[in-house]
């Protein structure tokens, strides 16, 4: 994924824009580049590989400027070379532009842009675009930017400089976030808040197709079609060391172990034991509103799909309502039946993933009412929902999701819960489920105590090529979760199964060399398991067992078992007896 940071003010930009692309680094990059305004030019540096080489280019180098662009490039159109990093140039290195997105038509405005003598030097989509800006220039840089995005199908958050403008930068966003820092004669963009956080906690989220002009003392803001728009600053309420690793080797253990504190976050102030109903005001749905939903659609993406097909589960077991789940990609680009009485809800720890947002937007034209389940406070989905229920994990740095997926499920079963009040779920029902999600957070904690023990068995199995994940029930989710993390961290190639389909193919692969996960909870599907325990072992598949502490039976039929402390409900993978 790629980032961008600018600065335009009157401290050194360099060190900032730095600082910046270090903390946009945990979204993955291949190359990284930087552009000041320095004299009367732009003076530029770019190169493959991690932001290290770049700084060691820098070094001995002396700047002095208070203006630049900088980016972080993950590829996409042309190979990560130092040529194609950004920034790109138009042809007189007059204009400097980052870009996040993809522009699709490129190839046939390359073919124009070099009738009219533009000379394209790198394999990117990007560099088309600065020379659609040069062309279009004409003394106004913002218009200049304007009339090409005119000319622009695809995506894409964008900054750019000029020599010909001092003191400017001009951003845009479609399909690509982008945010302005509010500072005290400074003014940042950047295409994530953990960039800029340490300079200020005052932003303002660009909604789609408007450009900014940003200056030391201000910005303006405009669409695409010249409607001038007045903007909201929001307060960040994120703290430096919430974005920092706090003394984890890196930040996905940072975020696991954090879980105890983000599932107490999703449900503070949201239980009302007296009435045995969650408070979820953001919804903005009244009682009978919730009493009339016939039917409900969830769709997401990744992990946050995962937690979809955990919220199936949940409600249709407990609130008695038909719930269907769709990947975003999916859902967007067919043509899905939707009957009256439906709601969406769209699930997104970023809020910003393209395919969901483009999920809720087909909805949205629909006349669907749409709810979020978001991470990030003023994201593009949590700006375009009916209403919906922040999960306040906190920034999630990692890219593979943790924190983010059990908070999902909570506020899942939170929804749950209410919508159950609305319907079959007696207020003694209510007390007792809130009782349960109240005491998760000490339960995971616990669970997180076994890290060293969890380790052993991670050490035994590191070099393994192929894992297999399986749960029955609620917990087949949560085995698609498992196998997706286990591939996206350790690129070992994992896949989750329902445990009774095994026997439909997977068992062909099964044999010594083939590590099982197994999900073994005391709970309805118990004796099944068991069963698809034994048909493992009968090919000598290596067994890892999640089970009920005190299962003293199920540690002579595996090779290890994880136990965990307390008994499932059957229908809640995280709630637990209390
Ligand atoms: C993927 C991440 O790229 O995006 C997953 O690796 C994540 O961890 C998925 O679940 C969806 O993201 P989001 O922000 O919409 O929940």
């Amino acid at each position: 994924m790629c980032g961008i940071v600018g600065y335009v003010g009157t401290q050194q930009a360099l060190p900032i824009l730095i600082e910046g692309l270090r903390r946009l680094e945990y979204r993955g990059y291949d190359s990284a580049g930087i552009v000041l305004f320095e004299g009367n030019s732009l003076t530029a540096e770019k190169s493959a590989g991690k932001i290290n080489k770049l700084e060691e280019i820098l070094r001995g180098k002396t700047f002095n400027a208070t203006e630049g662009i900088a980016h972080t490039r993950w590829a996409t159109h042309g190979e990560p070379t130092d040529l194609n990093a950004h920034p790109h140039f138009d042809c007189k290195n007059k204009i400097a532009l980052v870009h996040n997105g993809i522009i699709e038509n490129y190839r046939a405005l390359k073919v124009v842009l070099e009738k009219q003598g533009h000379k394209i030097g790198t394999d990117t989509d990007t560099e088309i675009l600065v020379h659609l800006i040069e062309e279009y220039y004409e003394g106004n840089l913002t218009e200049a930017v304007r009339m090409a995005l005119t000319q622009v199908e695809g995506t894409y958050g964008i900054a750019v400089i000029s020599s010909y403008e001092p003191g400017k930068i001009i951003a845009a966003r479609k399909g690509s976030p982008l945010v302005i820092g509010h500072g005290q004669g400074e003014n940042f963009v950047a295409s994530d808040v953990s960039a800029i956080l340490a300079h200020t906690k005052r932003a303002v989220y660009l909604n789609e197709g408007e450009i900014v002009t940003v200056t030391a003392d201000g910005y303006v803001i405009t669409t695409i079609d010249k409607v001038h728009r007045t903007p909201h600053v929001e307060e960040i309420s994120w703290t430096l060391d919430m974005i920092e690793k706090g003394g984890y080797n890196h930040f996905m253990l940072k975020e696991i172990h954090e879980q105890p504190s983000t599932l107490g976050n999703a449900i503070r102030g949201r239980l009302n034991f007296e009435e045995g109903i969650p408070r979820l005001n953001g919804l903005n749905l009244q009682y009978d509103q919730l009493r009339r939903i016939k039917r409900i659609i969830i769709t997401a993406c990744g992990t946050s799909w995962h937690s979809a097909l955990i919220g199936e589960y949940m409600i249709e077991e407990l609130a008695k309502i038909p719930v269907e789940v769709e990947y975003a990609s999916e859902f967007r680009y067919r043509s899905p039946v939707i009957e009256e009485g439906t709601i969406l809800f769209v699930i997104s720890q970023s809020g910003e993933t393209a395919d969901t947002l483009a999920a809720l937007r087909e909805a949205r034209r629909r006349g669907v009412t749409v709810l979020g389940i978001c991470n990030m406070v003023g994201s593009s989905i949590a700006r375009e929902t009916d209403g919906g229920v922040y999960i306040h994990a906190g920034p999630e740095i990692g890219v593979a999701s943790t924190k983010a997926f059990t908070s999902q499920i909570m506020v899942l079963a939170l929804i749950t819960v209410l919508l159950g009040r609305m319907r079959h779920l007696s207020v003694q029902q209510g007390m007792d489920l809130m009782h349960s999600l109240q005491a998760i957070p000490e339960k995971v904690d616990r669970i997180l105590q076994k890290e060293a023990e969890i380790k052993k068995i991670a050490e035994r199995y590191y070099k393994t090529n192929n894992f297999l994940y399986l749960g029955r029930g609620i917990n087949f989710p949560v085995a698609l979760e498992g196998a997706l993390k286990l591939k996206e961290i350790s690129y070992i190639h994992a896949e989750g199964y329902p445990a009774a389909e095994m026997k439909h193919g997977p068992i062909a692969l099964i044999d010594k060399n083939l590590p099982v996960v197994v999900i073994a909870l005391r709970d309805s599907v118990y004796d099944k398991v068991l069963s698809n325990i034994a048909e493992i072992k009968a090919r000598n598949g290596q067994i890892i067992a999640i089970a009920n502490e005190g299962d003293t039976e199920i540690a002579e039929r595996v090779d290890h078992v994880i136990y965990i402390r307390l008994f499932p409900c059957n229908f809640l993978p995280i709630i637990w007896r209390y």
